[in-house]
């Protein structure tokens, strides 16, 4: 017996860009949404993750109407630098291919969602905590939640599963339809937030023997720093002198050196590549890292959820207007082409930036001649510029007509 009904056309699990993007999308189109999300809209908007978008993200964030302060307070980079062998080389995207990505980070993007969603009286119900999906084959979906211990459903035509890696959406499909790929690392990433200026001008990616390590912003006043540790690395095990002895011995060249300051937050990160390539079937739709988890290498993982938030918008709003799945139809198949190249790139930057003991001499020598490659000529540079620039928000050229009609 169910405490309430609720009842809407798209029913959202999540409150991550993948969700929240596309609840707003939606809602540019006059379609109805609710948005069920677990924990409080405090730690959604204060969970440190992301920081980079790429060209895409910047444009679709921009085209709908979310991207003031993302303009005020982001930092447009003109390009980043790769280090080795006490050598730091930039590798200008503006002068190679005219592109640029945006620091700025992950909690600020969905501060921004929630409030457009807020000003609109868009309905995000939080701490409602998804207890299971039913009847995803049939036209009237129904999601199973709690809020407060007591149960309620809710009924729609459409449920979009934007709940990340761990969320109940995925283990709703059935099992043998399941076509899921995963690649696991031999390494971690131990992320701080410092409060410390700026380090550098542009993010710095550092490949050292000791391992890698990753510069990067938040604002003027906070710096987000990565290091390369073992994946089964307990926090633990990573006092604060240890954490600037490793950046220091890792990133610091000729009198350069990494600015520290109080560390104010901490996390480990195991890395893994996954894809289910079933992101859809009935009337559920994958959206984000429920679908796919990229290593953070790349910086791809929040671009790839406001990717597929895009082309499944576009899928419904057609649907909504013309009574046709066809492009809801091919959502997978779209989506599964970005997916894969952003997987394919991210494993390239992990492969060429990670200390890893287990390669052989001859892989070693191989990724050294790599890093030169990319480092040092013009056409392996362009590569790096165009992947890490511009892959996962890409519209094929047969929904580009579409695009008009989702902003707004
Ligand atoms: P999430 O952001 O994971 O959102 C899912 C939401 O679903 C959560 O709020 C969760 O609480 C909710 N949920 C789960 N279960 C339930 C339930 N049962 N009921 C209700 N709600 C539920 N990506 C980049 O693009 N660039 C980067 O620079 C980058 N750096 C990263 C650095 C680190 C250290 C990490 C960890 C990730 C990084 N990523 C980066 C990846 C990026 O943060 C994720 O890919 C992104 O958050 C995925 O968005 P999402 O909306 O799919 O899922
Ligand atoms: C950040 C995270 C990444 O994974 C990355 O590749 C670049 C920057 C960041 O958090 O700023």
């Amino acid at each position: 017996m169910w405490c309430s009904q609720l009842e809407t056309k798209v029913g959202i699990i999540g409150a991550g860009p993948a969700g929240l993007l596309l609840s707003h999308l939606l809602h540019l189109n006059g379609i109805d949404s609710i948005l069920l999300e677990k924990k409080s809209r405090e730690e959604v908007e204060e969970t440190v993750r992301a920081g980079v978008l790429e060209q895409g993200a910047i444009k679709l964030l921009n085209e709908t109407g979310l991207g003031s302060r993302m303009m005020k307070y982001g930092h447009l980079h003109h390009g980043i630098e790769i280090q080795y062998n006490a050598q730091r080389f930039l590798l200008n995207f503006e002068e190679l291919i005219g592109k640029k990505i945006m620091v700025y980070p992950q909690h600020e993007v969905l501060k921004d969602l929630i409030a457009a969603r807020m000003e609109a009286n868009g309905k995000i119900i939080f701490q409602a905590n998804v207890t299971s999906l039913k009847d995803i084959d049939s036209p009237k979906p129904k999601i199973e939640f709690e809020v407060d211990g007591e149960k309620q459903e809710l009924i729609c035509d459409f449920i979009a599963g934007c709940d990340g890696y761990h969320g109940p959406s995925r283990r709703a499909l059935p099992k043998e339809l399941l076509r899921e790929i995963e690649h696991v690392y031999p390494f971690g990433w131990l992320g701080i937030l410092a409060e410390a200026p700026i380090s550098n001008e542009v993010l710095i990616y550092a490949y050292h023997e000791r391992g890698f390590a990753l510069i990067s912003t938040r604002s003027p006043e906070i710096q987000r720093y990565y290091i390369q540790v073992n994946p089964n690395d307990q926090l633990s095990q990573w006092p604060d002198e240890r954490i600037w002895s490793e950046l220091h011995a890792r990133v610091d060249l000729n009198g350069w050196t990494v600015q520290e300051g109080p560390i104010i937050q901490k996390d480990i990160v195991k890395m893994r590549s996954f894809v289910c390539e079933t992101m859809q079937y009935g009337r559920l739709f994958l959206a984000g890292d429920a679908a796919h988890i990229v290593p953070p290498t790349g910086a791809k993982g929040m671009n790839l959820a406001m990717g597929d938030a895009q082309v499944l918008a576009i899928g419904l709003q057609h649907y909504y207007t013309t009574g046709n799945e066809q492009i809801l139809n091919k959502y997978e198949k779209i989506r599964l082409e970005s997916i894969w190249r952003a997987q394919r790139f991210s494993r390239l930057m992990t492969d060429l930036l990670h200390h890893n003991n287990k390669k052989t001499s001859f892989e070693q020598k191989i990724q050294f001649a790599e890093l030169n490659y990319v480092t040092t000529s013009v056409t392996g540079a362009t590569t790096i510029a165009e992947n890490y620039t511009d892959i996962s928000v890409n519209l094929p050229a047969e929904l580009q007509k579409n695009l008009t009609a989702i902003k707004s």
